[in-house]
């Protein structure tokens, strides 16, 4: 059995009324039925607590990388704002210098996960389609290859970075040293946005692409699979090998795929990869 047979179980249509069931709820203790309107009252944004995926694993090595990548931001740049725990820590720094007043950018990004953050951090964000160009992007990646493909969309944001690296004249990758490989995909399935109707269809070609293991990645706090900030699922893909340009064309050719996670038409502009020795540059 293949493991899409074991996570993904369709409901067979004749139980679809199961799903509309009355359900009672107990009133909530401090239930406002019947008290006074209460006068609007506006309240400053509260921060919010977030989990971002092992956020602690190489952490320095990351922050290393990340304070190395912001030195290519300055003053009056438009800035693309990556995802995931490397990205955050750059969106933390460019946040204390744009409060200290050492730099004043308009910023994008590429998740909810960096929006938050970012606003939070204090800086002006602006929506992804607002911007023809960006000065610079930082982003996180999953695997670099020698040649700097990446496999990207660990936090499952990969159709918006690759849309916003697309769009910048710079793209800085930060990565901590556990992310090189010699071949892409050799640790890293290859992430698929999928609408949530093709799932079949998308099985059946990426059988025909030799396909080894395909996964409807699962949400961790939530039943049932991952929901991507555009309403999206994620299948993550094992192949034997692949040529990276090839099968990024190829998958983004099946119909119902958004987007896959291989950079390989979209690379950075470099690497920064942190380690405890320091920081290095890797140039394409
Ligand atoms: C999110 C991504 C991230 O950049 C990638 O998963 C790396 O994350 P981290 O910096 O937490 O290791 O592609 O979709």
């Amino acid at each position: 059995m293949t493991e899409y047979e074991i996570c993904w179980i369709p409901l067979p249509k004749t139980n679809l009324e199961q799903h509309f069931q009355t359900v009672e709820r107990p009133r909530r203790r401090n239930s406002r039925v019947g008290a006074a309107p209460k006068a609007f009252d506006p309240q400053p944004p509260r921060a919010f607590s977030y989990s971002v995926r092992q956020p602690d694993a190489n952490k320095e090595s990351k922050r290393a990388a990340a304070l190395e990548a912001v030195q290519n931001v300055e003053s009056g740049m438009t800035v693309g704002l990556g995802t995931g725990s490397t990205a955050a820590l750059a969106i933390e720094e460019l946040g204390r210098l744009q409060n200290t007043g050492a730099l004043q950018c308009d910023y994008c990004a590429t998740s909810y996960q960096s929006m938050q953050l970012a606003r939070e951090a204090g800086l002006r964000v602006f929506p992804v389609e607002s911007f023809d160009s960006l000065d610079v992007s930082i982003d996180g990646a999953d695997e670099v290859d020698p040649a700097l493909n990446l496999i990207k969309g660990g936090g499952a944001a990969h159709t918006l970075e690759k849309i916003v690296h697309s769009l910048s004249s710079k793209f800085v990758c930060v990565i901590d040293g556990s992310k090189l490989v010699t071949t892409l995909g050799e640790r890293t399935p290859v992430p698929l946005e999928i609408l949530p109707q093709a799932i079949n269809v998308v099985r059946h070609e990426l059988d025909r692409l030799g396909a080894r293991e395909v996964s409807l990645r699962m949400a961790l706090r939530k039943d049932g699979p991952v929901i991507t900030d555009h309403g999206n699922f994620v299948l993550d893909v094992r192949f034997d090998s692949f040529h990276a340009e090839a099968m990024e064309k190829e998958l983004n050719s099946i119909s119902g795929v958004v987007e896959n996670g291989i950079f390989a038409r979209c690379r950075p502009t470099f690497v920064i990869v942190g380690e405890s020795s320091g920081v290095r540059r890797l140039e394409g």
